[in-house]
């Protein structure tokens, strides 16, 4: 029992650790304001999510299209461009920094969380080891589709697609399409290495 004990604080210090006494109430209220914003419909909802961010967030540029049912942790250690939107589900955790550019877009169901849990060793239980915060970097022009995953350390370069379900366990190159899990590179948003806008996919079988 003293050892079960131990775990359940070993858990909760592992939830709080990483936090100031000044950040913890931060979140807590984060917590609250996003239960009263998240779920709110319509127009007003669009208004006050954008409010939410603008007070909570490290930096936002511009206006933000948050559907409703988004979850944003952490969120002041979020950076945020001009033209931000992200669509229902989605799972933004920045307890170990997110940085977005300009023109980001995610889908549905997205995970986008900086904090890695330490899986090396058999003892303690991963439950109640601390999270290491690992900054994930989306430069701009990104769209992260559906149920996609963004794992901790990544940076989405400039132009980068990443398909529905996909997992991006690395680095992505500029203006480039990723799909699979693990993450593939599958092709070319840029006509010719000259071109300097998007075009329409051209493919790519070299990763
Ligand atoms: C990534 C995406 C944009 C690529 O589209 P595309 O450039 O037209 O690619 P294609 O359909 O020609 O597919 C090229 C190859 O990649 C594969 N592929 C495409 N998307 C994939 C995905 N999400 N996961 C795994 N493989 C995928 C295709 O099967 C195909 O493989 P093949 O050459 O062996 O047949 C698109 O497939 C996608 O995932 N769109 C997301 C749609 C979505 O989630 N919409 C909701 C709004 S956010």
């Amino acid at each position: 029992m003293a050892a079960e004990e131990k775990r359940a604080r070993g858990f909760l210090r592992s939830k709080i650790s990483h936090l100031s006494a000044g950040e913890l109430i931060l979140s807590q209220v984060e917590s609250i304001v996003w239960w009263l914003v998240g779920g709110l419909p319509a127009l007003p909802g669009f208004a006050f999510r954008w409010a939410a961010l603008k007070l909570m967030a490290k930096r936002v540029n511009g206006f933000c299209w948050v559907q409703p049912g988004v979850t944003f942790v952490q969120t002041d250690r979020l950076e945020i461009g001009r033209h931000f939107g992200c669509n229902t589900g989605t799972y933004i955790n920045a307890i170990g920094g997110i940085t977005m550019g300009d023109y980001v877009l995610l889908g549905s169901n997205v995970t986008i969380s900086s904090g890695m849990h330490p899986i090396e060793g058999s003892s303690p239980p991963i439950f109640s080891r601390p999270t290491i915060p690992t900054p994930i970097r989306i430069e701009d022009d990104v769209w992260i589709a559906a149920g996609a995953v963004i794992l901790p350390g990544v940076t989405l370069r400039k132009g980068t697609v990443v398909g529905a379900n996909s997992v991006v366990t690395k680095d992505t190159d500029e203006f480039s399409i990723y799909a699979g899990a693990p993450a593939r590179k599958i092709g070319s948003r840029l006509r010719d290495s000259q071109s300097q806008g998007p075009t329409s996919a051209s493919r790519s079988t070299s990763e």
